[in-house]
């Protein structure tokens, strides 16, 4: 079984009647990815990456195929779906977006810990993991008290607090400057074991060559090239990866 597979996935917005012209996000993606797997998915703004993310886990219509911890996201009632979704966790894209301004970070990781280990007590595992994420000191504030890097921190605690199979990280570290980076991609990959799998969506390559084992390189909604990171720049690259190889200075060479 696979932490997630898609089979010629293809997301479209728009073409409806007052939806405007349609655009197609995702042409025709698959890709599979194992349980132990950190899988960096690269792309330029715009490519379709965070679609892709939102209609592997059902949050945006898609046609094509899609296995989700092993089972198929069309064929699950609206439970079996929640159930898939706590196991499978993304950290979004805008950390905010998903805090309520009026609760205290205490309050946000009480309430993950009561929905996905309501056998345990609640106190121990929120202290243990705001001291993993280091925001001990933090847990009475509210989401606007915290720093851009604090708020990201406070979203991974969630994310770790539910036990998921699959972390999806939607540009984990933009805005963070890069002590910042580094620190919250550890913190991404201490949560690494071989019953999980990780999927890291970023625009920098260098990260993705730190943190990841295998890069997908996603190019106006196609994934053009899978390649594990120890071979970037000692084989053939499709043209786009090999000028993102190019950018960051990295040895490349072209596929005729
Ligand atoms: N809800 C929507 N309605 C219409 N078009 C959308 C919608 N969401 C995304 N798009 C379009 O789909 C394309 C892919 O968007 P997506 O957010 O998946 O890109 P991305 O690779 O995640 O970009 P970024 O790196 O900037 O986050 C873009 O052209 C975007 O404008
Ligand atoms: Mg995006």
């Amino acid at each position: 079984m696979s932490a997630l597979e898609l089979q010629n996935l293809q997301v479209r917005y728009g073409g409806g009647w007052l939806q405007g012209p349609e655009h197609v996000a995702v042409q025709s993606a698959s890709l599979t990815l194992d349980f132990g797997e950190i899988v960096g998915l690269i792309g330029e703004s715009g490519s379709g990456k965070t679609s892709l993310l939102l209609a592997a886990l059902g949050l945006v219509p898609s046609n094509g195929q899609v296995r989700l911890l092993g089972q198929d996201l069309r064929s699950q009632n609206r439970a079996g779906l929640r159930g898939l979704r706590a196991k499978a966790q993304m950290i979004f894209q805008d950390p905010a977006s998903m805090l309520n301004p009026g609760w205290s970070i205490r309050e946000h990781l009480h309430e993950s810990a009561a929905l996905h280990q309501p056998e345990r007590d609640p106190t121990h595992i929120v202290g243990k993991v705001a001291r993993q994420v280091g925001l001990e000191l933090r847990l009475d504030s509210l989401p606007g008290q915290l720093s851009g890097g604090e708020m990201r921190r406070a979203g991974v605690a969630r994310v770790l607090l539910a036990e998921p199979q699959l972390i999806i990280a939607d540009e984990p570290t933009a805005g963070l400057d890069a002590a910042l980076r580094a620190d919250l991609i550890d913190l991404i990959l201490a949560a690494q074991s071989p019953q999980r799998a990780l999927l890291i969506v970023s625009h920098d390559l260098a990260l993705v060559r730190y943190a990841c084992q295998r890069v997908w390189v996603m190019l106006e909604g196609e994934i053009v090239e899978s390649v594990a990171v120890s071979d970037l720049g000692r084989i053939e690259h499709h043209p786009y990866t090999a000028r993102l190889l190019a950018s960051a200075g990295l040895p490349h060479q072209e596929a005729p």
